[in-house]
């Protein structure tokens, strides 16, 4: 059976209740009986393909290691996952490495990689009888939440930042159905409010504080070793922001590695905006001391400077050996144009990974005979804005290196003929 443990007193706590922080006020985890699973790679591939309920999700396919006591019955999923693989000459030649493969988790149904960590967290709220789910959000998380709250049929209430979220994730929470309230403030302090107005308010939390968003979220790494063919890469590369989803993927690793699933372990590489860095702060400092701040990217997505995460993150780190690296603005636009470019596509955010990889080689600290499988976090269609304006070269303060300009011109052959 798994527990709920804290990060720091190791204070331990059943699944069954409904609880997100120690006594002591530290972030929780669940636990597995690792000893007492039945998993094997055998296992799960003899499932890949399956359009059997719920193995035919990519997270549920790995049911033993995200909630192995729950019924079948109670899962709420859409199904997630089953996000591909991209190697593409193009990127490659700007990151200058080869070895390098991108999984594009803009493929989940909503749009991003929070879908995996929902489907995790909504099937909790389900067993726990929650009526009403609530988060805070830079966008993904509540297009994500308000999606399967319908599904589910329970009510969404999500908490964001007024006018300074991407406009296809607004669009898809009000689309779904939440109760959307915009808050005076930044994702910080909408995060402040929701965790006291869940509590005040009898609203089950949705955002990676929750341990099963945690659980769903790991499926990610699972999911990419098992289409690697359980050959660990030297690194995974990833965007940092409320830092869940880093942490999400250093447990999987952590908890495949105990089960002898994997034969290294992989260095993680956390990329943050420069101007939404603390974590990357922390890391320069020697972990001595964490500060928040007050965030500001164009990549509003990680637009974060009090990230919930930071503590477990830290372990996470520490652990694999891997590094935390910062990205300015315009290495997150170049390497978007060149992402969207190539074919793939993805929001800002998840082009940090990007340009995160070609700092990192150029830096030296990726060699160039380690692979590199990245994350990219979220589709391109999320932050329509961006793209328009970065091709005009209407992003203030910001060269556009690789516009692709649109052109006007009168219905005439002949003007086509100019043009082209
Ligand atoms: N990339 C995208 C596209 C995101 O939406 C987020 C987080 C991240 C990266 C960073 O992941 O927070 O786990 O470190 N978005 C959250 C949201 C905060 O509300 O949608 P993280």
């Amino acid at each position: 059976m798994a527990i709920l443990r804290c990060i720091e007193c190791e204070e331990e706590y059943p699944l069954e209740k409904i609880r997100y922080r120690c006594e002591c006020g530290a972030l929780l985890e669940v636990v597995h009986d690792l000893a007492g699973l039945e998993v094997s790679r055998e296992l799960f591939d003899s499932r890949l393909g399956s359009l059997k309920w719920p193995y035919i999700s990519g997270v549920w396919r790995y049911k033993e290691l995200i909630m192995p006591d729950i019924p079948n019955s109670q899962i709420v999923s859409r199904p997630e996952g089953n996000t591909n693989l991209y190697c593409s000459a193009r990127i490659s030649k700007y990151v200058n490495h080869d070895n390098l493969c991108l999984k594009h988790e803009g493929e989940n149904p909503t749009g991003s990689f929070k879908d995996r960590g929902m489907t995790g967290g909504m099937t909790a709220a389900k067993m726990l009888g929650a009526k009403v789910v609530a988060c805070a959000s830079t966008g993904n998380t509540s297009a994500s939440m308000a999606a399967y709250a319908a599904m589910a049929g329970m009510r969404a209430v999500v908490f964001i930042p007024e006018g300074k979220i991407a406009f296809g994730k607004l669009a898809q929470a009000i689309a779904y159905g939440a109760r959307v309230i915009q808050i005076e403030g930044d994702f910080d302090d909408a995060m402040a409010l929701v965790q006291e107005a869940s509590v005040e308010l009898g609203m089950y939390l949705l955002n990676s504080i929750n341990p099963f968003r945690i659980e769903g979220q790991k499926a990610i790494g699972i999911e990419a070793l098992q289409q690697m063919g359980w050959e660990a890469p030297d690194w995974f590369v990833l965007p940092g922001g409320n830092l869940g989803n880093s942490t999400a993927l250093g447990k999987a690793l952590m908890e495949l590695n105990e089960l002898g699933l994997i034969d290294k372990i992989p260095k993680i590489a956390v990329i943050q905006a420069e101007g939404a860095n603390p974590f990357y702060e922390y890391f320069q400092s020697g972990f001595k001391g964490f500060h928040s701040m007050k965030a500001d990217t164009l990549a509003t997505a990680i637009k974060i400077g009090n990230p919930v995460s930071w503590r477990k993150l830290e372990a996470v780190m520490k652990w694999c050996k891997g590094t935390v690296d910062q990205v300015s603005e315009q290495e997150i636009v170049d390497a978007k144009a060149i992402v969207d470019g190539s074919g793939i596509g993805a929001e800002p955010a998840s082009c940090a990974t990007v340009a995160g990889v070609k700092k990192l080689v150029e830096k030296g600290i990726i060699q160039e005979d380690e692979s590199v499988l990245g994350i990219l976090t979220g589709n391109l269609l999320k932050d329509p804005d961006i793209v328009i304006n970065y091709h005009q070269g209407k992003l203030a303060g910001l060269k556009s290196s690789y516009a692709n300009k649109p052109v006007h011109i009168k219905p005439t052959l002949e003007e086509v003929r100019k043009v082209l």
